[in-house]
């Protein structure tokens, strides 16, 4: 039966580049929106960039441009990094559009004749200099625990208390460093708590599908702690749209992103002819599928649903939501290299299908996160698409063209062929079910069956016995087919290799239906053309180096721009933030040069050495020292003041709320400057710089390091 689907990702904010995380699920989502019309059905796929906020109008301030000059400049960066990565999109749109306008003014007033919209007056911290309500993340101060300066509105990042903005000490506005004052305005809210919503929503997230099994459940626990009513307006100043009826009150960002969905759909059905109402309103048989990330589930599970439902539009039939990317085991970071734009990639000339596969072979449907390991990235590759795929097409296609003058030949399916063929409704399954690691080692099953088959039957050999042409045309006509084949289920995830092979074939575009019948004998094929190259290490060693920042690198660089905006939209929800800023680990030299091991000692004479993991509370310039970096640490038992050789490698301010490892119990030095009562631990290397050593997530300071 025939499927009508209108897909879409997760809306990228319009104040940063698109990287290697989002890449993850616009993949995704890319590979099962053409598996899907492969199977012939009606596929709507769409996207837009997420425009409004705070955090994108300051932005534009800071840049000297208006947002809209902002928008319209990172739409085209944005554009031309999907094309590249060869994202599908049938339409990419701006959620600032009067398509969003029209459709959140809509939902809005729909959501108020259902009596679900309240007023309520709520007092915030307000900016005077620059005479603005302040969220959460643009308002820092002392935490009011452990009195660490210069710690966000919502919690701290050296003792790790949350906390409200109006609990800090000695706030300031982050935007103009004004101490803010306290102000009420009156907010709009959506009554989620009401018994409509709540009934509607149980119903919804626990039945029918419409969650992933882990999903539901993180949602039953949501339910558990109670909904509340949901903040969805802003005060002037503020880009977005006006909430009708209301002058200076605006949606917040959160309310129109998602409607951003519908907003380029519509404007698609506006081109299109395409029935919007179909789609968007309840009772047909379409059906509305979004792609997100863990971290939005809330918006996308409970918010999302209900505003639909109550304004008289359809509810999603499905939210897929995925984990998130490590690289080499770890969070992405812009000190080591690893968190790596789109852009860098493309720009580098590297084959973006190389990252379609690997992530492909990586993903499946849970919200489990998945792991880019640098290296097994190059070998998979090579391996698999280059070793085993494409070098089938190589192995044959040269004797066709030149023996048999392009023309296939006839003769009985060899098993390779045959077994390949039949795996096609199971590779289906997969792709269907999001099992795309499942699909594609089914996949190269199938292709080692057929390389198997060439190797026995060397056509090379063949070749060169003048009886043997027509065995030689057999066996280079089946791997031709099973080549086809392999094309066919590879297209999801390997578009343009497969629009190359349709060429070399001379075939009218693959479609699933296609992998039923062979090529007819006679048919004609151009000569083969190398279809994909292998990758270097060189050209990741390159790709991590041109994202690699230096320790200085401007706090406002768009991962912590991300962050930030990541944070006033969620906090302010009350959610579990997810993300977190770029650490400030330094850059790894190349090739340092290597000590000599030293003499052997005992373990004994190790654990006399305590070593402990401390926190830095405070790490400052040491006025009249050279190379000097006080720092504070708390060791669990109280603080130690340390003297650290860093300062030509550190800047104070990275330091402050990471963790260390010290020497706990070295004899207190006195120096010029003060007593250092300790040391921390450090890697170095002739000039290759000094490196600090690191804890992994979840150590408290005290714990012993051995
Ligand atoms: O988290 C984000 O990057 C948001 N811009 C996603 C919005 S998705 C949808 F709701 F629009
Ligand atoms: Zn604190």
């Amino acid at each position: 039966m025939s499927r009508r689907l209108l897909v879409t990702s997760a809306l990228p904010y319009a104040n940063g580049s698109i990287h290697f995380g989002h890449l993850v699920e616009y993949i995704q989502t890319d590979i099962w929106v053409r598996f899907q019309k492969m199977q012939g059905h009606e596929v709507h796929y769409v996207c837009a960039d997420d425009t409004h906020g705070t955090a994108i109008m300051l932005r534009a301030e800071k840049e000297g441009i208006t947002p809209e000059e902002l928008i319209a400049r990172v739409w085209q960066e944005h554009t031309r990094d999907f094309d590249g990565f060869l994202i599908g999109f049938d339409n990419y749109y701006s959620t600032h559009s009067d398509e969003t306008r029209e459709l959140s003014e809509d939902i809005y007033r729909g959501l108020r004749t259902r009596d679900l919209i309240d007023v309520r007056s709520v007092e915030q911290f307000y900016d005077p200099v620059k005479e603005m309500f302040l969220p959460d993340r643009f308002i820092k101060g002392e935490c009011p625990k452990c009195g660490a300066p210069d710690q966000y509105g919502d919690s701290c990042e050296v003792c790790g208390a949350t906390y409200a903005p109006t609990d800090l000490r000695n706030p300031y506005s982050v935007v103009s460093g004004a101490a803010p004052v306290r102000k009420s305005s009156d907010h709009y809210f959506f009554r989620l708590s009401h018994e409509d919503c709540r009934a509607f929503l149980h119903d919804w997230t626990q039945s029918n599908d419409h969650l992933q099994e882990e999903a539901r459940n993180k949602i039953r626990e949501w339910f558990e702690q109670g909904l509340n009513d949901w903040d969805i307006s802003r005060d002037a100043p503020y880009f977005g749209f006006g909430i009708p009826d209301a002058p200076g009150k605006y949606f917040y960002v959160w309310l129109d992103a998602p409607i951003g969905y519908l907003g380029s759909f519509r404007n698609l059905t506006r081109r299109t002819g395409v029935d919007f109402d179909a789609f968007a309103r309840p009772g047909g048989d379409t059906e509305m599928v979004h792609f997100i990330g863990k971290d939005i589930l809330y918006f996308h599970a409970l918010f999302w649903p209900a505003m639909l439902h109550f304004a008289g539009y359809r509810a999603p039939t499905r939210v897929f939501a995925h984990g998130f990317l490590t690289v080499n085991g770890e969070k992405m970071s812009k000190s080591r290299g690893t968190f790596i734009t789109a852009g860098s990639f493309l720009d580098l000339g590297l084959n973006p299908e190389w990252l379609r596969y690997y992530y492909a072979a990586k993903l499946g449907p849970t919200m489990e996160d998945i792991d880019l390991n640098l290296d097994d990235f190059v070998a998979r590759v090579n391996s698999d698409l280059v070793g085993k795929y494409v070098n089938i097409a190589s192995r044959a296609a040269g004797f066709v063209t030149k023996r048999f003058d392009g023309a296939l030949g006839t003769g009985p399916e060899a098993d390779a062929v045959r077994n390949l063929r039949a795996r096609s409704a199971t590779i289906a399954r997969h792709y269907d079910q999001r099992e795309y690691a499942k699909a594609l080692r089914e996949i190269m099953l199938g292709a080692d069956e057929v390389n198997q088959f060439v190797d026995q039957e060397k056509p090379w050999e063949l070749a060169r016995q003048p009886d043997s042409a027509d065995r030689l045309h057999w066996v280079c006509s089946q791997t031709l087919e099973a080549f086809r084949l392999l094309s066919i289920f590879l297209k999801p995830v390997l578009p343009r290799v497969a629009a190359r092979v349709e060429a070399f074939l001379a075939v009218p575009p693959l479609d699933w239906s296609h992998a039923q019948r062979a090529l007819p004998a006679g048919h004609r094929i151009h000569p083969y053309e190398h279809l994909m190259a292998r990758i270097d290490g060189k050209q990741v060693e390159a790709l991590v180096a041109a994202n690699r920042e230096s320790l200085r690198a401007t706090p406002d660089s768009h991962s912590t721009q991300r962050h930030a905006q990541h944070q006033e939209n969620i906090v302010t929800e009350n959610i579990a933030a997810t993300g977190s800023p770029a650490d400030a680990t330094p850059p790894v030299p190349d090739e340092p040069a290597i000590a000599p091991i030293a003499p052997t000692i005992t373990i004994d004479d190790f654990m006399k050495v305590d070593l402990r993991i401390a926190r830095v509370v405070d790490a400052q310039h040491v006025e009249g020292a050279e190379k000097l970096i006080r720092l504070v640490l708390d060791i669990g038992a109280g603080t130690r003041q340390v003297f650290a050789g860093i300062k030509a490698h550190y800047d104070p301010e990275t330091l402050k709320g990471r963790h260390v490892v010290m020497v706990a119990n070295l004899q207190p030095r006195k120096m010029r400057f003060g007593e250092s009562q300790g040391m921390v631990l450090a890697a170095s290397a002739d000039g290759a710089g000094v490196f600090l050593l690191d804890a992994d997530d979840g150590v408290t300071p005290g714990m012993r390091v051995k």
